[in-house]
């Protein structure tokens, strides 16, 4: 058996209707696993849905998961129907790159929310035996933010700090629960969460930040690749990790 394969788990991934999660749920289908996919759009959960590979059995959860009171009932009927969940990748993310004087209490909390607090409430969902497989392997999508300084990004960067910290502690947490957990650091990968930030920071500024990635911007693939390793037996030995998918950028 290829011990990277994810035939017969079902993984449940944030974040699936866009960008990186998208990918994560392609990747993850055309290695063997049944998939649940989270979002608020679901038109564009239902377009992920027609891209995977055509014998996965896949449940979508249209909902947003920073106000959802109903969040374990719908995991429980979605379970009912797949099995229980053997991995989980938090991709559901916003970023803003603001000026600190234009940095709000609100958007502090926004950015926590979803980066973080509902990435953790899902995590403890999860990790009940009544929906986790035997062995399970959570991946939280943090970012190169959470390790080095950006200008404009207080915000973003503590939100991203605090994923890599919360990850280290769940890790310790969950390890008797036979549950792993790490998170993935990338830096700028080609996604629409990038472009609006191109939008915001002008043509020089993002041509300067392009320039800073030694091997160049990196693709969603890149990242649902890492995201595969994480999630498979092949990892059976990775825990409380941050894996740094960047393309050379914190090298430096
Ligand atoms: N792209 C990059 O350069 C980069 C670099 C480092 C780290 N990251 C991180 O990677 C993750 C994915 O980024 P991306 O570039 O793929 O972004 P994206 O294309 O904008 O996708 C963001 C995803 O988050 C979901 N989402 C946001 N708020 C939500 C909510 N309240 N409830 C449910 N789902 C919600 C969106 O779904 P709906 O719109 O359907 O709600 C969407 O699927 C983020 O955590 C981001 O910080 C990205």
């Amino acid at each position: 058996m290829d011990a990277f394969s994810l035939t017969n788990k079902t993984i449940l991934i944030t974040g699936a209707s866009s960008g990186i999660g998208r990918s994560c749920s392609v990747e993850c289908s055309n290695s063997g696993a049944n998939l649940i996919l989270v979002g608020r759009n679901e038109e564009e959960l239902m377009k992920t849905a027609s891209l995977l590979n055509p014998g996965t059995k896949v449940e979508i959860i249209a909902e947003d998961i920073t106000h959802s009171e109903r969040l374990e009932a719908i995991i429980a009927e979605k379970v009912a129907v797949l099995g229980k969940v053997s991995g989980f990748i938090h991709c559901a993310g916003i970023e803003k790159t603001l000026p600190l004087k234009k940095h709000s209490v609100q958007l502090y909390h926004d950015i926590f929310e979803i980066n973080v607090i509902a990435g953790f409430e899902m995590a403890k969902i999860l990790s009940l035996k009544k929906y986790k497989e035997e062995t399970s392997s959570f991946v939280f999508i943090s970012s190169v933010a959470g390790m080095v300084g950006e200008a404009g990004k207080a915000a973003y960067s503590a939100s991203k700090g605090a994923v890599i910290a919360g990850t280290r502690s769940l890790a310790m947490e969950l390890s008797r629960g036979n549950i792993r957990v790490n998170s993935i650091s990338p830096a700028m990968v080609n996604t629409p969460i990038l472009e609006k930030m191109f939008e915001d920071l002008g043509e020089d500024a993002s041509s300067e930040i392009i320039k800073k990635h030694p091997l160049g911007i990196g693709e969603p693939k890149d990242v649902a690749n890492a995201c595969i390793f994480l999630l498979s037996d092949a990892a059976r030995w990775v825990t409380g990790s941050n894996l740094v998918i960047d393309g050379g950028y914190s090298a430096q």
